[in-house]
């Protein structure tokens, strides 16, 4: 089967597609699943590059991605079909789901072994044009719930600021921060994005057209935001600090985001982490299916041009999400 590698810690061209690869043995509790696509992630080139925490400890060769959709095809000891079942996750079934964090297999690859607790079915009859966008949710989406309600708990009435509203992380968000009562949103993003961060439903603030920091003063008349969820953090993270009102709080996303300077400033500074599990998963299921969470896939690419998918990753301007077509 085909199965992207790297064996090595570098560029996007140490990614390299076999053709060759054996299927996967299911273990006790994995379910065999046929991926149709993989969604990418920054996490992806982090790893590929050996900058991550999670890199410290990866053998080598190794596979990429960390979320997909596909087919259930088969399942390991402890998954009887009444216990397949019980979990909606038959044999036929089209399932969406991410590793989970302690597990450091890839997913870019035709079929992949993958713990049952990770995986939740895609719920009704879906178009197989729409997988994609499921294939593409679970990672950002795990990220959103965990930044929103356990790491900045937002709550009713707050003012908050998301920064890179139109990138994976961002375009969940913004629904998500508004399901929590959030007064105003603001996002910021390029000029080209301000018609899509609007349709999400916050105020956009164009930071390469316009001052940001001088207009969402203006916005907020001086007060600032009690919440910044900055998903960008480079130029962005020192600056909103000064855009905070009082006893206001600030989420850095990249893991290795040094927070000093606002803990410096006795403010409060969290990084959120992924908390895995069926219930999360299916809460995404049905914002999808509601329309609740309209996440944008803006470029599938076939499983060949991983190294140039990495390349576009790495520049930093993700629109919604980037999905790699395994099927091809
Ligand atoms: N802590 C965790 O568990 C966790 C989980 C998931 C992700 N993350 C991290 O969160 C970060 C975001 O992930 P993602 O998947 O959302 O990335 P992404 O899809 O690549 O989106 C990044 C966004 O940042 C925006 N951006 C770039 N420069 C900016 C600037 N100067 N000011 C404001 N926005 C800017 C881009 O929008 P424009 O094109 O409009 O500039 C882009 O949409 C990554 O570092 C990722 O590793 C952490």
């Amino acid at each position: 089967m085909r199965e992207i590698r790297f064996d090595r810690f570098g560029g996007p061209e140490v990614l390299t597609l076999h053709t060759d690869a054996p299927t996967p043995e299911p273990a006790p509790g994995e379910v065999l699943v046929q991926v149709a696509f993989a969604g990418l992630n920054p996490l992806d080139f982090k790893i590929r590059d050996g900058s991550s925490g999670r890199a410290k400890d990866l053998a080598l060769p190794a596979g990429t991605g960390r979320e997909m959709a596909g087919t259930v095809i088969g399942a390991g000891s402890e998954l009887d079909e009444a216990e397949l079942g019980s979990r909606g996750l038959t044999v036929g079934t089209r399932v969406f789901g991410m590793r989970g964090p302690e597990d450091p297999r890839g997913v870019a690859a035709e079929v992949i072994a993958i713990s049952a607790d990770d995986l939740a079915p895609i719920p009704g009859e879906i178009p197989e044009e729409d997988l994609p966008r499921w294939a593409g949710l679970a990672l950002v989406g795990l990220t959103a719930i965990a930044t929103v309600q356990d790491t900045a708990r937002v709550a009713k009435g707050e003012s908050v600021l998301v920064h890179g509203g139109a990138g994976g992380v961002g375009q969940l968000l913004i629904p998500m921060v508004q399901e929590a009562g959030a007064s105003a949103v603001y996002a910021t993003g390029r000029a080209a994005n301000a018609e899509r961060i609007r349709e999400l439903g916050a105020v956009p603030l164009a930071y390469d057209a316009l001052d940001w920091e001088a207009e969402l003063q203006r916005l907020t008349e001086g007060r600032g935001v009690d919440v910044v969820l900055d998903t960008h953090y480079h130029s962005t993270f020192l600056p909103s600090l000064d855009q905070l009102a009082d006893g206001g709080r600030i989420v850095a996303l990249p893991t290795l985001a040094d927070l000093s300077p606002a803990l410096e400033r006795g403010l409060e500074a969290r990084i959120p982490a992924i908390v895995p599990g069926r219930d999360r998963l299916d809460r995404l299921a049905q914002g999808i299916r509601a329309g609740r969470y309209p996440l944008e896939v803006s470029e599938v690419l076939p499983v060949a041009e991983i190294a140039e998918a990495h390349r576009r990753l790495e520049e930093g301007h993700t629109r919604g999400k980037l999905v790699l077509d395994l099927r091809a």
